[in-house]
């Protein structure tokens, strides 16, 4: 079976990216008419270009609002496992991230879908893991954002459970401090039975320790 996430996995020793284009006004806060219009064809435009210029992937933000303001920015986006599973589908060679929040995703739910965007892309899913930041997000799930070091600590739960059910280990009971889960498990495992490569962008020690 081929490798799984080969462009990251090899190829290339600088790797390219893409960031934020499920998003309005992308990466920017500006307020020019040509800000970044994240329409559902633009995306698969981008992806389609980025694909046939040998970039190595696409990277989502997982934003559940906008910043507010004249240009609202973000205030219009894609949710972030569906938006891959429609770009994997309309590419062949990039590598496709979701990025997904660890206190508002369960992670027998992400681990379902993300084994589903898996299939789709043969391979070519990554995972961005966010553990939380936005008060104004918390609220509108009714979730109270935990203190900033428990927030990597369920986040290490999160991705233990997570490649656990990608390893096929199930059923497993899970008795954590964040997750109390019994009879786990999850048919099929991710393409090439290995779970997507992961990734985590805090600078502070426990995100790096937890990244
Ligand atoms: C490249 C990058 C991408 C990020 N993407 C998201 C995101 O999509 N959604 C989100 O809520 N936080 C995102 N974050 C925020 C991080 O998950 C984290 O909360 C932030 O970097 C602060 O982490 P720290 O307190 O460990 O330094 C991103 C950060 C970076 C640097």
């Amino acid at each position: 079976m081929a490798q799984r996430n080969a462009l990251l996995v090899g190829g290339n020793r600088l790797k390219l990216g893409l960031f934020g284009a499920n998003c309005s006004s992308g990466r920017s806060y500006i307020t020019a008419p040509e800000r970044w219009d994240a329409s559902w064809e633009h995306n698969v435009r981008l992806a389609q270009m980025a694909d046939a210029a040998g970039l190595e992937c696409l990277v989502p933000i997982a934003r559940w609002k906008g910043y507010g303001g004249a240009s609202n920015p973000n205030g219009t986006s894609w949710e972030s496992i569906t938006w891959a599973c429609g770009l994997l589908a309309a590419t062949t060679r990039i590598n496709v991230f979701a990025t997904v929040h660890v206190p508002l995703i369960h992670p027998v739910v992400a681990a379902k879908q993300l084994v589903t965007a898996d299939h789709i892309g043969r391979g070519r899913l990554g995972l961005n893991v966010v553990c939380g930041w936005n008060d104004d997000e918390f609220q509108m799930f009714g979730v109270t954002k935990k203190e900033h070091d428990d927030r990597y600590e369920q986040g290490a739960e999160w991705w233990t459970i997570i490649t656990r059910i990608c390893a096929g280990e199930g059923p497993f009971d899970f008795l954590g401090k964040h997750y109390q889960l019994r009879g786990v498990e999850c048919s099929p495992r991710p393409y090439g039975g290995q779970a997507p490569i992961m990734m985590n962008a805090g600078s502070s020690p426990a995100g790096r320790a937890f990244a």
